[in-house]
């Protein structure tokens, strides 16, 4: 096998970041798309002793799970890249990819799996979507999504269905807006020009919308103007502003400036309401959020008077929703903005049994263990929400030097909770359940709600 040679390929699976995966030779072919069941024709990119990497170049004969694909955008679009799968395989799939990882990368023999939990809804369950401004060939300013498996260039969007259709409109409106006054947009390899991102927040339970353009400075055409434009195109929208990012670094992200509303709305999740400004994390998915938490909790399986402590506990949603049942509840966070909007929420909410700790996770549990930082807890329950990267291997070992009865670990990546889980019950926990959610159909994303168990 030799590069750019052309092969011939079925597809029988998906790895879990999502490309296809086949056989050819007795070696291992990952594939930049195609769907199992598919038979496709690959031009070899990458050709090792064991496997291979390949780049589709035809579906020869498509698979039996293929649907339409309702976006138009499908063919170029970096996003939903398995709309094509039916929805019920793509579920299967996920499931099956959960259990292999934790039996693969976690050494667990026969783990305890439950069903997939489904999205609620298939499309438009996105509350958040960042797009690209970029110069078209004319120097003309282009406001869109990423071409599949292209970071420095975009397409202008007519639709999108992950987000509102109140975001498209939004997006729509300042694609036009753009052009007409001439806006610079940002180029990410030059470095040049003035627009960068356009972000809107459309939170679905409370129907509030926040809409950000970041921009390399603060110089911008009519910018009054097309923040009252766009708040005057809905009710909904109740925050405008710019948030100015002058570093090189690609972040939708930057010093925030108001430009219509306070710069804050609200969810409404378990029960309870979460402000949301700029930057600060929120799950992307409201309504499978709230069934994740509901699950997170009914794992805590809390009595009324026990000690939680939630790290990576970002503006303090699942805090505050484990204070209700607790005696007391600390939430630990690296970033101070979002534990300063934790504690704004747990007054919005009046509940006085929480309190957060900004600091690194590892930080703070190192100084709790040395004397070094008051009030260190004793936990019955952790709660652990981390990103990607998982716990760091001292993370993990201070959780179980704390003996809390039960830990709850969220998970936004299989392959970091398998080895995570692994140093778990090697420290005297046992796996008693991982229940694995879809909060991002058509995509590869998998998230789960695991529960270890202390056995006294
Ligand atoms: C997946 S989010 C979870 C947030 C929250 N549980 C929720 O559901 O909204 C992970 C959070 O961990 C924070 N974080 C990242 N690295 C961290 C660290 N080393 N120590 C503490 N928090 C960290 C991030 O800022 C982010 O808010």
């Amino acid at each position: 096998m030799q590069v750019n040679e052309l092969l011939t390929v079925p597809i029988s699976d998906l790895e879990l970041g999502g490309k296809a995966v086949g056989r050819h030779d007795g070696r291992v072919v990952f594939v930049d798309r195609g769907l199992p069941g598919d038979q496709v024709v690959v031009r070899v990119t990458r050709a090792k002793r064991t496997f291979a990497e390949a780049r589709l170049e035809r579906v020869e004969r498509p698979s039996p799970d293929r649907v339409p694909a309702p976006c138009p955008h499908a063919e170029r679009c970096g996003g939903c890249r398995f709309q094509e799968l039916r929805y019920e395989r793509q579920l299967e799939i996920k499931e099956r990819l959960t259990r292999e990882t934790l039996v693969r990368l976690g050494g667990i023999a026969s783990p305890p799996v439950a069903a997939i939990v489904p999205a609620p809804e298939r499309f438009h369950y996105r509350n958040k979507m960042e797009f690209s401004f970029q110069p078209g060939e004319d120097g003309a300013p282009r406001l869109g999504l990423h071409e599949r498996g292209a970071f420095d260039r975009i397409f202008e969007i007519e639709t999108c269905l992950l987000p509102s259709p109140l975001t498209v409109e939004i997006v729509r409106f300042t694609q036009r807006f753009a052009r007409d006054h001439g806006w610079r947009a940002y180029h990410p390899r030059r470095h040049e020009g003035v627009v960068r991102f356009l972000t809107v927040r459309h939170l679905p339970i409370t129907g509030e919308c926040a809409v950000h353009l970041v921009a390399a400075d603060g110089e911008i055409a009519a910018l009054e103007t097309w923040a009252r434009e766009v708040a005057a195109l809905s009710p909904a929208v109740r925050a405008v502003s710019l948030l100015l990012n002058r570093t090189r670094a690609n972040v939708a992200t930057g010093e925030e400036r108001v430009l219509v509303g306070s710069g804050v709305i609200v969810e409404r999740l378990g029960g309870l309401e979460f402000e949301v400004s700029g930057t600060a994390f929120l799950q992307t998915n409201s309504r499978q959020a709230d069934a994740l938490y509901a699950r997170a909790l009914e794992a805590a399986s809390l009595e009324g008077r026990e000690c939680v402590l939630d790290l990576y506990c970002g503006t303090g949603t699942l805090t505050l929703l484990l204070a209700r049942s607790a005696g007391e509840a600390i939430g630990v966070e690296s970033v101070p903005e979002s534990t300063e909007h934790a504690r704004r929420n747990a007054a919005r909410n009046h509940i006085a049994n929480a309190r957060f700790e900004a600091g690194e996770a590892r930080a703070v549990l190192r100084e709790w263990a040395r004397g070094e930082r008051p009030r260190a807890p004793k936990p019955e329950v952790v709660v652990v929400d981390p990103p990607r990267a998982g716990l760091h291997a001292r993370v993990v070992a201070r959780v179980a030097e704390l003996q809390p009865r039960r830990i709850v670990y969220v998970s936004c990546n299989p392959a970091t909770l398998a080895r995570d889980l692994r140093d778990f019950t090697a420290r005297g926990y046992t796996l008693a359940e991982v229940a694995p959610f879809d909060l991002f159909p058509h995509t590869p994303h998998i998230e789960c709600v695991a529960l270890l168990t202390r056995a006294t």
